[in-house]
């Protein structure tokens, strides 16, 4: 081959990986109160199309769903046990000729349930928020759970790291995109939040766009094969003082969860983020007041102020310290910054409660990052790279993670 010809061979083939790259796709985000679960909602089905509603799990492997929700099970194929579908799926089984699939269930009791394939149908996007045209995934792997779940959700939708099943792995993989994905998750009910899957390189959300990108700062995800997305932590600040503790606390990182509403933190953590929290609150004016139930709902928060002078807008509460998690990023220690809409919540009209959760003495996992504190971020999961990102609070850019 002359050098010419290479050259346009060359040129051709990274034409065409630019392209691929850069299709996304895109699913809405739908909170849902008082549950405070997020899920998300597309087509499944070949003849006639039924709309599923799925709560979003970052831990989950295998999307499944209660097929009795389905206007027709008609076009489901089982799947065999021989079959390699059924052999590379985490914690499959066998019921003699087809697979089954046996699942821990974020929201209760486990699930066993058949393995299925069908199409599923949902969006295009270029980065923005509303749909371009949709697409299909002619063999969508999940599995049939008897079980339901409360409605309006009728499953768990599958976004671990682990396996080829997951539900990004999936549409990744058919259509020959890079392996990643990005969360917005909305705090309001009145709208829908973004997930986005593969990979452009602008999020238009307003302010944002491709001349105007969101800005992202990134750290290392660590053993992704664990079915966990678990980022390593090196230091948590109170107004850019560091919490004393003991090094050994922060070893097992912190997981990200969109099923636990409010940040867990083993006892200590806790109690050192709860002193230095309350430390600085009251010295702007705030003064520490009992524990309290949140608004509506069954959480109970240990350290609560009334706000006092500090109270300048019932909404914002801009007048909280600012809780910082320290992080490893490319050249040294990187912060990932928590203000007052995701460190607080308001339980009465003059109080406010610290928005994190004691986790007790050995809890599993030592720090759980809820939905609370992610709300009104972008937080992208890059499967290729092992990494995370994580945008400022939208909230600084006057916008949120919200379509009307
Ligand atoms: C991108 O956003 C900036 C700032 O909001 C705006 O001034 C600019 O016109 C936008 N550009 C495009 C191409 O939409
Ligand atoms: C998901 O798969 C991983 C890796 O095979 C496994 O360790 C984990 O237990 C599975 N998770 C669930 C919830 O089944």
């Amino acid at each position: 081959m002359g050098g010419f010809t290479r050259l346009i061979v060359f040129v051709s083939m990274f034409a065409a990986i630019t392209l691929i790259s850069e299709a996304q796709y895109y699913l809405p985000i739908i909170k849902h109160e008082p549950s405070k679960q997020y899920y998300t909602v597309f087509d499944i089905g070949s003849a006639a199309k039924s709309h599923v509603t799925l709560a979003i799990d970052l831990e989950t492997n295998l999307t499944w769903l209660n097929c009795r929700t389905l206007k027709s099970i008609s076009s489901l194929r089982l799947i065999t046990c021989q079959s390699s579908t059924c052999k590379s799926i985490p914690g499959n089984g066998c019921d003699g000729k087809y697979c089954l699939y046996r699942q821990p269930n974020p929201l209760g009791k486990p699930v066993t349930g058949r393995v299925v394939q069908d199409k599923a149908t949902f969006s295009t996007t270029d980065g923005g928020t509303s749909p371009l045209s949709e697409v299909s995934l002619p063999r969508f792997t999940f599995s049939c759970a008897t079980q339901g779940l409360s409605l309006p959700v009728a499953g768990v939708l599958g976004l671990s790291p682990a396996g080829e099943f997951s539900f990004w792995r999936q549409v990744t993989t058919a259509f020959n995109v890079i392996p990643k994905f990005a969360l917005c998750l909305p705090s309001s009910v009145f709208g829908a939040g973004h997930f986005y899957v593969g990979g452009v390189n602008s999020y238009n959300i307003p302010p944002f766009n491709g001349s105007n990108p969101l800005p992202m700062t990134m750290t290392p995800l660590k053993n992704v094969d664990s079915g966990k997305y678990v980022i390593s932590v090196t230091s948590i600040y109170v107004d850019g003082v560091p919490l004393p503790l003991k090094p050994s606390l922060l070893e097992g990182g912190a997981k990200i969860s969109t099923v636990v509403p409010y940040t867990v933190l083993q006892t200590d953590i806790y109690n050192a983020l709860a002193s230095a929290f309350t430390l600085k609150a009251t010295k702007i004016g705030m003064s520490k007041v009992p524990g309290m139930r949140e608004f509506l709902g069954t959480h109970t928060f240990e350290t609560c102020f009334e706000e006092g002078s500090s109270r300048r807008n019932i909404e914002e509460f801009v007048n909280v310290p600012v809780i910082e998690i320290g992080l490893p990023g490319r050249a040294g220690e990187v912060k990932w910054r928590f203000h007052g809409a995701n460190t607080v919540v308001r339980v009465l009209e003059t109080v406010i409660c610290l928005a994190f959760v004691d986790g007790g003495e050995k809890p599993h996992e030592p720090m759980v990052i809820g939905t609370h504190q992610l709300q009104d971020y972008m937080i992208e999961f890059d499967y290729s790279t092992r990494r995370m990102a994580f945008s400022e609070s939208l909230l600084l850019h006057n916008s949120r993670c919200l379509t009307m």
